[in-house]
C-alpha cells in the first residue's frame, strides 16, 4: 500500500495506470473508518482495476468550529484497516495541499443544498462539493463511491457531476447498520452509553412510518413521527421529511411517486445523528 500527500505524486501514479488502460476506482472518506467505509471499499475493490481511498477532514463542509475540532481522526487506525484490506493506494493531503489558497467556487446545486441538511447546515453541500471536486480533479476516477447514508450528498455529487460534465460514474452503496439499526457514522463514537443505547429508535420509528404509509398520508405520517419524539426528552427532532428520490422534492401523496426517501437528523446531546429510508 503506498500513501501519497501530495496530489503531483498521487497524480504520477495514477497516469501511469490510466495510460495502461486499467480502471480506476475512487472511495473519498473524511477518515475514522467502520463497517460503512469499508464496505464502499470492499464494492470499489471488486469492481476496478486500481483503487484510491483518499481520508480528509475537509474544513470547508464543518459549519460548527466545534463539530470540525471534535471530528474523530484516528490515521494510523485506518492506514491498518485500509492495508488489511490489500488497498493499493490511499492519498491523505494535508488541508495546504488540497487548498493552497482559499476556495471562493459557489457550485449551483438548484435546490438540493437549500433543503433538509442543506436548511441546518449552510455552505456545508457547497463545501463538500468544492473537496469533491478536487479529488475528482486529482484523482480522475472511473467509478467513484458514495453511501446512501448521506443520501443528499449523493444526489448532489451526481447533479455536480452533470454539472462538472465529468465522465464518471457514481455508484451508490447501502446503508451499513450496527445489529441494533443504528446507521454507521464515524460520529457515533461520541454518544454517551445512554445515549447509544436509545440511538436504535431512529432507525425503528423510520421501519415503523414505512409500514404506516399503507395506510395513512404523508403529512400522516409526518405528525406520527413528530409524536415519536416528543417521548423522547434526550432525542430532539431537527427534521423528518418525505421526499422523492431524484430530486428531493417533498411528496404530499402518495400518487404514483416511484422512490420515496424518508429522511431524518436528530440532534442528540452534542451528536447530531442522520438517518433514512428508501423505498418504493
Ligand atoms: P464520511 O462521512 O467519512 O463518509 C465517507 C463515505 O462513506 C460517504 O460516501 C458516506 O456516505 C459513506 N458512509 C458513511 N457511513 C456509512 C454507512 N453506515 N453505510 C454506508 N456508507 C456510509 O461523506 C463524507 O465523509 C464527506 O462528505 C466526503 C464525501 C468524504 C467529502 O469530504
Amino acid at each position: 500500500m503506498i500513501v501519497y500527500r501530495t496530489k503531483n505524486d498521487l497524480a504520477l501514479h495514477l497516469d501511469a495506470i490510466r495510460d495502461s488502460g486499467k480502471s480506476i476506482g475512487l472511495v473519498p472518506t473524511m477518515g475514522a473508518l467502520h463497517r460503512g467505509h469499508t464496505s464502499l471499499v470492499e464494492k470499489a475493490a471488486g469492481e476496478n482495476e486500481a483503487l484510491v481511498v483518499s481520508i480528509f477532514v475537509n474544513p470547508t463542509q464543518f459549519n460548527d468550529p466545534v463539530d470540525l475540532e471534535k471530528y474523530p481522526r484516528t490515521l494510523d487506525l485506518d492506514l491498518e484497516m485500509l492495508q488489511s484490506m490489500n488497498v493499493d493506494i490511499v492519498f491523505v493531503p494535508s488541508v495546504k495541499e488540497m487548498y493552497p489558497e482559499e476556495d471562493n467556487r459557489t457550485f449551483d446545486l438548484g435546490n438540493l443544498d437549500k433543503v433538509l441538511e442543506g436548511e441546518q447546515r449552510t455552505g456545508h453541500f457547497n463545501g463538500v462539493a468544492q473537496i469533491v471536486s478536487k479529488l475528482f480533479e486529482a484523482v480522475k476516477p472511473t467509478r467513484a463511491y458514495f453511501g446512501q447514508k448521506d443520501f443528499q450528498q449523493l444526489v448532489i455529487i451526481r447533479r455536480l457531476v452533470k454539472l462538472l460534465n465529468l465522465g464518471l460514474t457514481i455508484v451508490a452503496c447501502p446503508i451499513i447498520r450496527e445489529e441494533d439499526g443504528l446507521a454507521m457514522s464515524s460520529r457515533n463514537v461520541r454518544l454517551s452509553k445512554e445515549e447509544r443505547n436509545l440511538a436504535p429508535f431512529i432507525h425503528i420509528t423510520l421501519k415503523l412510518a414505512r409500514e404506516k404509509s399503507g395506510t395513512l398520508s404523508p403529512a400522516e405520517i409526518k405528525s406520527w413521527v413528530t409524536s415519536q419524539f416528543e417521548n423522547q426528552p434526550l432525542m430532539n427532532l431537527e427534521y423528518f421529511e418525505i421526499v422523492e428520490d431524484k430530486d428531493l422534492k417533498p411528496v404530499a401523496e402518495w400518487g404514483d411517486k416511484v422512490n420515496i426517501v424518508f429522511c431524518i437528523a436528530v440532534q442528540f446531546g452534542e451528536v447530531r445523528i442522520i438517518d433514512n429510508l428508501i423505498f418504493d
